[in-house]
């Protein structure tokens, strides 16, 4: 994607833009002329120097791009970022949910704890920052919500389960979403990438119960093995694939949004996109046998 764009400028906020697809979607933004607010969480701590980096980057680019400190799993702070955003900018015209991270491993070895961390961050991650922005989108009658989710919230593969969990139930989100805030300008939509090289596998969380992991010690060592020789020997792909698509939807017209875009190889996406054609006429001969088609946005 070329730098240059005749774009209205754009307020963006992208959550989780301290690496893979979220800072090369918050850097790409701001090449292109939009005004960027590139949340991350622990901005003193851990993500001290990403801070820095992304500052530098703003100063020799000559871009509007600056940092928020955002935590998903934290509401107030999730309220901080979305006033700080609207007190510098006077509005804020998209967020993207970017912020995620996957527990793999068998689901029985997971205990609810591990469960529920990986909802926290997936899923109420979303529901904390949208419930920030939204007054502010639903009074502008205009924005969008982009969640990045995964083709895992269509197809789950063995030792993704929770992964696999939490995107299905963002994706149910944001087709909520969508007809819901339909009347009030705003829309609420997904991109669901397949693999990438990005940081998400060396941050992945395994089962922190040895004894309930045990009985699957020889499958997992095994999908990890295939997986591990497969990043080492196939071709990966450019995140930038799935970085290009988010900025070309920030700058697509309101209204004009799809519902789902997926981005993956060939093959998987003509599968992925076969299942959205089938949800999606699933979704009309629901609605229509409840009643409740004029609650949903035209599809
Ligand atoms: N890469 C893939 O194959 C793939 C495929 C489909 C979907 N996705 C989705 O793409 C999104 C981005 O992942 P990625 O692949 O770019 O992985 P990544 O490089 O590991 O980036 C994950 C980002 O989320 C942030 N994050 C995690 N917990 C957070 C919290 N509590 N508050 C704020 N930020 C938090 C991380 O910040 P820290 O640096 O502070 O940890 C990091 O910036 C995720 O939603 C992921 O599920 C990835």
């Amino acid at each position: 994607m070329s730098d240059a764009t005749t774009a209205e400028p754009r307020v963006v906020l992208v959550t989780g833009a301290s690496t893979g697809f979220g800072r090369l979607i918050a850097e790409t933004l701001a090449r292109r002329g939009h005004r960027v607010f590139a949340g991350l969480r622990d901005i003193g701590g851990r993500n001290e120097r990403a801070t820095a980096e992304l500052a530098a980057f703003a100063e020799a680019e000559a871009v509007d791009l600056r940092v928020v400190e955002l935590d998903v799993t934290d509401q107030a702070s999730a309220d901080r970022a979305v006033a700080a955003v609207v007190s510098a900018a006077g509005r804020i015209d998209v967020v993207v949910n970017n912020a995620g991270g996957i527990f793999a491993g068998p689901a029985e070895a997971f205990t609810a704890d591990e469960v529920r961390r990986q909802f926290d961050v997936n899923v109420l991650g979303a529901v904390r920052v949208n419930r920030a922005a939204l007054p502010h989108l639903r009074e502008q009658g205009t924005g969008a919500l982009i969640q990045v989710g995964s083709v895992a919230a269509r197809v789950t593969v063995p030792f993704s389960g929770l992964y696999a969990a939490s995107k299905a139930a963002l994706a149910a989100l944001t087709e909520a979403w969508h007809d819901e805030l339909a009347p009030f300008g705003v829309e609420s939509i997904a991109v669901d990438p397949a693999s990438y090289p990005t940081n998400i596998g060396v941050n992945a969380t395994m089962p922190a119960d040895p004894e309930r992991l045990a009985p699957y010690g020889t499958a997992f060592g095994g999908y990890v093995a295939a997986l591990t020789e497969r990043a080492t020997t196939a071709v990966p792909g450019d995140p930038r694939e799935v970085s290009d698509a988010v900025v070309t939807l920030v700058e697509t017209p309101n209204g004009k949004r799809p519902r789902r875009t997926v981005v993956a190889p060939a093959a998987q996406q003509e599968a992925v996109e076969a299942l959205n054609r089938a949800a999606e006429a699933a979704a009309i001969a629901v609605a229509t046998d409840m009643g409740v088609t004029a609650f949903a946005a035209p599809r």
